[in-house]
């Protein structure tokens, strides 16, 4: 497997790309925001995006996006290939990107939003910290991403203050506050998601005969 910084020999693979994440989004039934091959393809060609092959085969991808002059940067639109899921895939490209991250924006608050437990742990793991959406970035074209997420109406209900999503941060500045590395809280993370569900979304109303 080649996990290597993308650039523009990878154009051909922007469809599959955004085929993958679209399917995903079907099978998950979860807010992930839909991306075009035009998007993609400016993500893989401006140096800011790992891709992942298997020979010639997508396996995963991942990119950067800079908010605010260089203040905040996003790692956004992780993806594996559904036949190199469960294979420690998606932990690499993450840790990758954020290497790139810090090399490229050494000073950048680096920043994510995700409903996946998955990314959560990993997030964790790398020194991330769940935060308010009031600690990200104020950008409006960050949060125009969301508008492709199924949960959108939430976030604009909250007037942007919250949504499913969990925001998390890494802050190079910020002090480590122990030195032993606690394990991610899975079961808090699945909790706050399922509290979060239960107060953002509508349930159906019931048919009244
Ligand atoms: C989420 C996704 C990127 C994980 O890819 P992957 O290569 O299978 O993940 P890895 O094998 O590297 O696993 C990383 C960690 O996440 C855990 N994990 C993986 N899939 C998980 C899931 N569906 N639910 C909970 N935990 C999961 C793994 O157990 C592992 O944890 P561990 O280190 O404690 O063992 C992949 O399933 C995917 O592309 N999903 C659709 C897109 C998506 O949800 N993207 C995130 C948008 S915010």
């Amino acid at each position: 497997m080649d996990i290597v910084i993308a650039n523009e020999s990878h154009f051909k693979y922007a469809k599959t790309i955004c085929d993958t994440i679209a399917e995903s989004a079907k099978v998950r039934g979860t807010g992930i925001a839909q991306r075009t091959p035009e998007y993609i393809r400016k993500r893989l060609s401006n140096g800011n995006a790992v891709i992942a092959l298997e020979g010639d085969a997508f396996a995963g991808f991942c990119y950067i996006e800079v908010w605010e002059h260089e203040k905040f940067v996003a790692n956004s639109g992780l993806i594996v290939h559904p036949d190199f899921r469960k294979q420690g895939l998606a932990k690499k490209i993450k840790k990758r990107i954020f290497e790139l991250s810090r090399e490229k924006f050494p000073d950048a608050k680096i920043f994510g939003i995700t409903t996946g437990l998955a990314v959560m742990k990993m997030n964790y793991e790398l020194g991330y910290k769940p935060v308010t959406f009031s600690e990200l970035t104020d950008d409006p074209e960050f949060w125009k991403g969301c508008q492709t997420c199924k949960n959108f109406d939430v976030l604009t209900r909250t007037e942007y203050k919250m949504c499913l999503c969990t925001g998390m941060l890494h802050d190079p500045k910020a002090k480590a506050t122990s030195k032993v590395k606690k394990k991610p809280d899975s079961k808090g993370f699945k909790r706050l998601k399922s509290i979060k569900e239960s107060l953002f979304l509508r349930r159906k109303k019931k048919k009244i005969e």
